[in-house]
């Protein structure tokens, strides 16, 4: 589970992220255009609760909306959170989304699940079985 946070959506780079998550090879079976509410976020953000960051965190991702985003294919998350780099752009590896397009860890662009259970509980939380399963004519080229 991807989430293109408010500060990439509002600096009209949904298609950059997504491209550059896409281009990879990962197969999107889920996206949406929402503003999160507090109560999803905090929810979503439950591990983080009571951290000094967490209030800011909550009202940073809640303040516009976000595109949420579902992604499959052979480790995805580890693949996924390669991409993204680390969570502060000032560590994370050149050519990383968040070293590539980010400057502060407050405004790092997307967040990617960290672990399978994390991934099935977003998952249940943003899109339940809201889940679009096809087939793609480019896997035997992509997947071995
Ligand atoms: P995410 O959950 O958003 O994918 O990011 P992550 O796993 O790389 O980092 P995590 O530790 O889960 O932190 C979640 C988000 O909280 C903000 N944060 N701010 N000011 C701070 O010290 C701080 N630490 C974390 C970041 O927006 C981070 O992505
Ligand atoms: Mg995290």
């Amino acid at each position: 589970m991807v989430i293109i946070k408010p500060d990439a959506v509002q600096r009209g780079l949904i298609g950059e992220v997504t491209q550059r998550l896409e281009r990879r090879g990962l197969k999107i079976v889920g996206m949406r255009l929402e503003q999160i509410s507090r109560e999803i976020a905090s929810r979503h953000y439950a591990e983080h609760e009571g951290k000094p960051f967490y209030d800011g965190l909550v009202d940073y991702i809640t303040s516009s909306p976000s595109v949420l985003m579902v992604l499959e294919g052979p480790d995805a998350i580890a693949i996924t959170r390669a991409t993204m780099g680390a969570t502060k752009p000032a560590e994370a590896t050149p050519g990383t989304i968040r070293a590539d397009l980010g400057l502060m860890i407050g405004r790092n662009l997307v967040h990617g699940s960290d672990s399978s259970e994390s991934a099935k509980r977003e998952v249940d939380l943003f899109f339940g079985d809201d889940i679009v399963e096809y087939d793609r004519a480019i896997d035997a080229w992509v997947l071995e």
